[in-house]
């Protein structure tokens, strides 16, 4: 792959991720002196002109939806620009790692984050939707490997590829409702029946990254994509508190609500997801020993103090270094997983 030394003034530096579309590289803006994360349309697709045709139209649309919000949990969009007839979008670069990285590193090497960061964590993602919602803008892609968080643990929602624009012209909207789009892991039982698709789909995605801070586990598990949907549309997942008896039973009732198979039936809005958590953490908190007790046994939740300790720094580096086979790794435990699906229109 031709890798571009140059953007518009953008120095090109380094790539910092593939996805399904487009590479992402680090760049420097020399005018400004900073360092940015500059997306571009993958050259793969320069061969097939109508799905070039196709990405352009949805990379377009992507920054658009960028460009609306202006959130702290939300990668912000500085520039857009075309050269040699190819568009590339600008970005505030995150330092750190995709939050897929850090699942995978917990399960391989049983890093854990605290029940307060994988809350708090989950309640930057819910506040960036809940902003990014009230602003017009499904996300429909919301999954690990979609969440930055910093070197400091902050969320930085990127990659509204597939993102939904409320008041679009007609026509575009109307193209939009009969599309699937999304990550089939990740996708609520309405976005796998091409039915319409609310806030609520973004609320189940976060619901499964919520179950996997808790658990380790993904609440849907299967042998291919098939297998997912089907557990996706038909399964209740296994009460968290089964999978980690440490936490507070108000911790099923969210995962349960988040994840309830009707959109109606889930959180009305990420606030009200958001709040539900928080009281859960409070509730959990409270019935927890206090200080003067002795300390419990080692747990799935040790504060983070007592956790192996190797900063994020160190998982970072350990993530780059293997990241192609993390990725590839990845893909072999859950093929469902591995791709997001084109957009796709479906009869
Ligand atoms: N602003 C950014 N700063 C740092 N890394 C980023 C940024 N945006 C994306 N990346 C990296 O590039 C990967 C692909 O970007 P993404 O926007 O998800 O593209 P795609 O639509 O191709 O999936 C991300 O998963 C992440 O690792
Ligand atoms: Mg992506």
């Amino acid at each position: 792959m031709n890798q571009p030394t140059q953007l518009g003034r953008y120095q090109i530096v380094r790539v910092l991720g593939r996805g399904a579309m487009g590479e992402v590289y680090e760049g420097l803006d020399p005018r400004l002196d900073r360092s940015v994360a500059i997306k571009v349309i993958s050259t793969a697709c320069d061969a097939d002109p109508e799905l070039h045709a196709s990405y352009s139209a949805r990379f377009i649309r992507e920054a658009q939806a960028v460009a609306r919000l202006n959130h702290p949990h939300i990668v912000g969009l500085y520039d857009f620009g075309e050269e040699n007839g190819a568009a590339y979008m600008v970005m505030e670069l995150v330092r750190g790692e995709e939050l897929a990285a850090y699942f995978d590193m917990t399960q391989d090497f049983h890093l854990e984050f605290t029940l307060e960061d994988a809350v708090r964590m989950t309640c930057e993602l819910l506040d960036a939707l809940g902003y990014a919602h009230r602003n017009g803008v499904i996300h429909r892609d919301i999954k690990p490997a979609n969440v930055m968080l910093s070197h400091d643990l902050r969320v930085k929602l990127t990659d509204f590829g597939v993102a939904h624009m409320a008041a679009l012209n007609a026509a575009v909207q109307d193209a939009d409702g009969a599309e699937m789009v999304g990550t089939p892991s990740f996708m609520s039982p309405e976005q796998i029946t091409g039915q319409t698709v609310g806030p609520q789909s973004d609320i189940f995605a976060v619901g499964i990254i919520l179950y996997q801070f808790l658990t380790n586990e993904r609440p849907f598990r299967g042998a291919g994509m098939f297998a997912v949907q089907q557990k996706i549309l038909h399964e209740q997942p296994v009460p968290p508190t089964l999978l980690n008896p440490l936490l507070g039973p108000a911790f099923d009732r969210v995962i349960m609500r988040a994840l309830a198979k009707r959109p109606e039936q889930r959180y009305p809005g990420a606030d009200a997801f958001r709040d539900d958590l928080l009281r859960a953490l409070d509730g959990d908190a409270a019935a927890r020993p206090d200080a003067t007790s002795p300390p419990p046994p080692p747990s799935p939740w040790r504060p983070l103090d007592t956790v192996t300790p190797r900063s994020p720094g160190d998982v970072v580096r350990h993530a780059q270094d293997d990241a192609d086979a993390t990725r590839v790794q990845r893909a072999a435990h859950d093929d469902a997983d591995a791709t997001r699906l084109a957009p796709s229109t479906r009869r």
